[in-house]
């Protein structure tokens, strides 16, 4: 090549396309590190391919050659197209970032504008009375004021707004029409932000529904206390499907929901319906302690704790206070938290439970048992004659049949023998609880015999076969409390009894006591109970003994049974069990 011909063409380097085993992406254009395409070369070079040697090579063992000049004019016109629509790109974007701008900033005018626009009452309207949503019904028609927490919000348009408003007794739609939807607050409104509204509620003409068959027709309204939006916003903290941890760590928001909120309600009502129900059988109620020193229930699963620098535990049941007060008011009754240091963590156990507790003077066992019945039943009639906690019933547990006196009555060996006929049986285990296999490594299953406690999984699978509810009496003395009477017929046996429910299994336990001084000194013997902190539960067989039995019941496992919920976790308010002791 002459020397003027290469000045002409400003050759200021060598560009290198392997289209077998080059790389545009991480290609720089030598011989070592070739581009896979010419398009790529010229793309280098910003389109100035002509000032380049560019040296091109199709098959792996050719050596490189120069680059045809078609070749070169085709790539050199792909990358114009190609910077064209680039800079058409570019040109978009920016329009549409400024349309955005134009957009957030016409939005923001309006919020200010909209800060202009104040609503005010119109003074010859009536007074509105302010009342709660349980009273809606017998307010229509008149000028109300309702407060409460957007619960539902949507926006129909420019003029029309519809705000579901739930004050904790019930619920109504309110209708914003208007101005109302054009202040500040109304475009800024998000779910649970607390409102004032005042309005006439009306009846909704037929084919029109709405929650309570009426909405409130707003003519003022104002906020209390804006929640938040974004990424706070109400909405975005969890779904009904999110994880159960998650549903707790928010359970305090996660109350606000129609059912949370129902099934707290219910509860409330059948706590009455248990205190009305001894108030009726004159029974009066009293509120032992929580922190004891003592244990009536057994000794692994108690809490204990620090006190005044000696060991005390949190109660696991109020049982021995009660036997104490028979002597005092007679037949007694409490209702409060009993303790379970549970490590199991199974759906129907709680570190901490509501425990119904009742103790009965001068009874047989035989009374004992129609009292919890006549307890479990007349509860049951009480929450199906209250029209709020009977319509929650409903809607939850749709199919709840009754339970109808007389129970079933089943003794415990009725009970294994159930088991051994329906082919129920256990893994068998060696002293350290592991399975005992055959000469094939499979887990040898055996019969569960008298004298073993039946586990939750058979006892269940029993009671769900049976289908209604058992009072499973007679217990064996080992599987039992060290404070039970002994069968008169059968010393091997306890006067004891568990009600066992399909669904949940166990709900109530119970038994007579045993009221003879020197047996009870003999059962904390063979429990190797020490008698001296238990002195004041002697003294009521010391100080004229009697008779008397009574039972505990787990409000939460009787609410799971009649609403029909998965777990006992979900009828508490704030539920404990292991690894979880907040909100
Ligand atoms: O069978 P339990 O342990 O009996 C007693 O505590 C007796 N001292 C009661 C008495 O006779 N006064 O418990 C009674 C009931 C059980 O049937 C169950 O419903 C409930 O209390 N319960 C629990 N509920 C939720 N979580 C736990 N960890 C529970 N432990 C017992």
């Amino acid at each position: 090549m002459s020397e003027s011909k290469q000045a002409k063409q400003e050759i200021i380097g060598k560009l290198f396309v392997c289209e077998v085993q080059g790389n545009d992406g991480e290609g720089i254009g030598t011989e070592k590190m070739p581009f896979k395409s010419l398009l790529k070369a010229v793309t280098h070079v910003n389109g100035e391919i002509s000032k380049y040697d560019v040296q091109v090579r199709k098959e792996i063992l050719e050596p490189y050659a120069p680059a045809a000049k078609a070749a070169l004019k085709k790539a050199v016109k792909a990358y114009e197209v190609q910077q064209k629509k680039a800079a058409k790109d570019a040109e978009r974007a920016v329009q549409d970032r400024e349309k955005a701008e134009q957009q957030k900033a016409a939005e923001l005018a309006k919020l200010e504008a909209a800060r202009a626009i104040v609503l005010e009452q119109d003074s010859s309207l009536p007074e509105a009375q302010y009342i709660r949503l349980r009273d809606s019904t017998a307010y229509r028609g008149k000028r109300v004021k309702v407060s409460g927490w957007v619960h539902r919000l949507r926006v129909q348009g420019k003029d029309m707004m519809f705000i579901v408003l739930r004050d904790g007794y019930g619920q109504i739609q309110c209708v914003l029409t208007g101005k109302q939807c054009h202040t500040y607050d109304a475009l800024t409104l998000t779910l649970e932000s607390t409102v004032s509204i005042y309005g006439v509620i009306q009846e909704l003409p037929e084919g029109k529904t709405a929650i309570g068959g009426h909405e409130l027709i707003c003519d003022y309204w104002e906020v209390i206390g804006k929640a938040p939006g974004g990424d706070e916003a109400f909405g975005n903290l969890f779904t009904a499907d999110s994880s159960p941890d998650l549903l707790l760590d928010q359970r305090h928001l996660v109350i606000r929901g129609d059912i949370a909120s129902s099934v707290l309600k219910f509860r409330s009502i059948t706590l009455k319906a248990f205190r009305d129900h001894f108030d009726s059988q004159n029974v009066f109620e009293v509120t032992p302690p929580l922190m004891v020193q003592s244990q009536a229930e057994g000794g692994s699963a108690i809490f204990d704790f620090n006190y005044y620098g000696e060991t005390a535990y949190l109660t696991q049941s109020s049982q021995l206070y009660l036997e104490t007060v028979l002597p005092s008011i007679g037949d007694a009754y409490c209702m409060t938290e009993s303790f379970r240091a549970e490590n199991s963590n199974t759906r129907r156990h709680l570190s901490e439970f509501t425990h119904c507790e009742a103790e009965y003077g001068f009874i047989t066992f035989d009374d004992l048992l129609d009292r919890i019945e006549n307890m479990i039943v007349s509860v049951v009639d009480a929450v199906m004659a209250n029209p709020i906690s009977k319509q929650i019933l409903m809607e939850l547990n749709p199919n709840f049949k009754p339970p109808k006196k007389p129970f079933r009555r089943m003794d415990y060996a009725d009970a294994i023998q159930w088991l051994k006929d329906n082919g129920i049986k256990k893994t068998l285990v060696d002293e350290n609880d592991n399975p005992v296999l055959d000469e094939n490594g499979n887990e040898i299953k055996v019969d569960y015999e008298f004298g073993e406690d039946i586990p939750e999984s058979p006892e269940r699978l029993m009671t769900d076969t049976i289908g209604e509810p058992i009072l499973l009496c007679r217990f064996p003395v080992e599987i039992k409390s060290f404070y039970m009477k002994k069968c008169p017929e059968d010393p091997r046996l306890t006067e004891s009894v568990d009600v066992l429910m399909p669904g949940v299994g166990e709900i109530t336990g119970g038994s007579m006591r045993i009221a003879d001084y020197n047996e009870l000194m003999a059962a904390y013997a063979r429990e190797g109970f020490d008698p001296k902190p238990y002195y004041w539960f002697t003294d009521q067989r010391k100080y004229g003994t009697c008779e008397h039995g009574g039972f505990g019941l787990g409000v939460e496992r009787y609410l799971a049974w009649l609403l029909n919920r998965y777990s006992v976790r979900d009828v508490c308010l704030y539920p404990r069990f292991k690894n979880r002791c907040q909100p």
